[in-house]
């Protein structure tokens, strides 16, 4: 049995699509296990650059089982349309398949995200993630399994449902609501183009797993955006950590065999919401820049700073991370001196565990140590003893800050760019 949980370790964006395209080749069986289409994983192959939103980025192998589990919100319309997309690009979506109980992404969530989120102001995707998972735990939400269940069970549920919703949309918000029918038709016509993917995926998983199958789970969003654990209320509306793969996907904890953070080797965040390191000046400019920092799913600029190890130190703890993929170290490569925050200051006191007080994260400054850089192009790189003795020192200090191996170092977006210090699937 091999089976490794992949989990963004900052807020998001890291680099996790690349990393499990990577790690894929070896994979039998990628899923995924939370967030919805508000997720963005970039791939970079064969100079065909892939955006993946909902579907698993092992999907470019043509034989890599691809799960959508029953912790991720399915947008069905979003889902045909990166179908659509795969499909025009040549790639072969058979293999896909799709939890019966996921829950579904109404367009009413969609509309209630974006008028909700006018006053709330977290800066959110807008893909309807917040209202979704809300029914979901309020237990007034569907599954995309209602749907293949005899229609006079939904339809009276689905239509009570809607003209509740009308009521937020018109009354509090003064916008047009929905009409049921029209949604139900869409709806109808959305499964049955999907009815084929659609199954018990915690049976295939497990089943996978007896078989002595390589099953790789591919997180969304990050640790700091996790619902309970994260910079609340600036997360998101699910468990982006280790632990809510289990419960996402139906396995239990004891089939999981090792944990990969994926790490970018400074800090970025969409939206908004605190940032110790976010640097609001030239180097922050330089590091937007260079690294291309625009959000996949929302085109939005990326805040940018330095790393930040109290938060990898978290990722740590909250995730049991036993190996760390450290991306886009090439975006740091004309830097002449790089930066580490080892700690926060607050009112004169030296903190180094991330503070649980969004208002004490807010009037913390980080404490830095500073390396020289290495000022030369690493993109090109394939060993780690070929790195420049600087990036090297570099990734050292941060395996002393964080005390996890670096199995993968990424110094491009393309899979050939991508050193390896172990190899994850034997
Ligand atoms: P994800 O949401 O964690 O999958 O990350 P995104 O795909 O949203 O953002 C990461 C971006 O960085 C994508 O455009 C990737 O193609 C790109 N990328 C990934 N790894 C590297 C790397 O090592 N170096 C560079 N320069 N770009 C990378
Ligand atoms: P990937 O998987 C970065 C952020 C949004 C916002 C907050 C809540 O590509 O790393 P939501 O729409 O989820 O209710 O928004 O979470 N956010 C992400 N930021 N990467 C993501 O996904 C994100 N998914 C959500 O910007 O601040
Ligand atoms: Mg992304």
């Amino acid at each position: 049995m091999s089976a490794i949980v992949l989990v963004g370790s900052q807020w998001g964006d890291e680099g996790k699509g690349k990393i499990t395209d990577f790690l894929a080749e070896k994979a039998d069986c990628v899923v995924r296990y939370q967030g919805g289409s508000n997720a963005g994983h970039t791939v970079e192959v064969m100079n065909q650059q892939f955006k993946l939103h909902l579907i698993p980025s092992g999907i470019l192998y043509p034989n890599t089982m691809c799960i959508v589990a029953n912790g991720v919100a399915v947008d069905m319309g979003e889902l045909i349309k990166e179908l659509d997309e795969l499909q025009s690009q040549g790639i072969d979506t058979k293999n896909l398949r799709i939890s019966r109980r996921a829950p579904l992404v109404m367009p009413y969530h969609k509309r209630i995200d974006s008028l909700e989120d006018r006053a709330a102001n977290i800066g959110t995707t807008k893909r309807g993630i917040g209202p979704t998972y809300a029914d979901k735990i309020n237990r007034i939400g569907f599954r995309i399994g209602d749907l293949l269940d005899s229609r006079d069970y939904f339809e009276p549920r689905f239509a009570a449902q809607v003209k509740q919703k009308n009521r937020i949309i018109e009354e509090i918000y003064g916008e047009p609501g929905f009409d049921y029918r029209e949604l139900l038709d869409e709806l109808m016509e959305q499964v049955e183009r999907l009815r084929p993917y659609i199954a018990d995926t915690s049976l295939l998983i497990y089943e996978a797993m007896r078989n002595r199958q390589k099953v790789l789970f591919e997180g969304a969003q990050g640790t700091l955006l996790d619902i309970d654990h994260g910079t609340y209320p600036f997360v998101t509306s699910s468990h982006p950590i280790a632990g809510g793969a289990c419960v996402g996907a139906g396995v239990g904890p004891t089939c999981i065999d090792r944990v990969l953070g994926v790490a970018k080797a400074y800090t970025t965040r969409v939206g908004e919401g605190p940032f110790p390191t976010e640097l609001k000046d030239a180097e922050g400019d330089m590091l937007q820049q260079r690294g291309m920092e625009f959000g996949t799913t929302t085109g939005r600029k990326r805040r940018c700073g330095w790393l930040d190890a109290v938060i990898l130190r978290y990722a740590v703890r909250l995730n049991g991370l036993t190996d760390l993929a450290i991306t886009k170290l090439d975006v740091l490569d004309e830097f002449p001196a790089v930066k580490i925050c080892t700690a926060y200051k607050y009112k004169g006191t030296l903190i180094d565990e991330f503070p649980e007080s969004i208002e004490v994260l807010e009037g913390c400054q980080p404490v830095y140590m500073e390396l020289p850089g290495w000022q030369e192009d690493i993109s090109h790189i394939t060993a780690y003893d070929q790195l420049p003795p600087n990036a090297r020192r570099y990734l050292e200090t941060i395996y002393e800050l964080t005390g996890v191996r670096q199995t993968l170092i990424s110094v491009g977006p393309k899979r050939s760019q991508t050193i390896v210090q172990e190899q994850l699937f034997d």
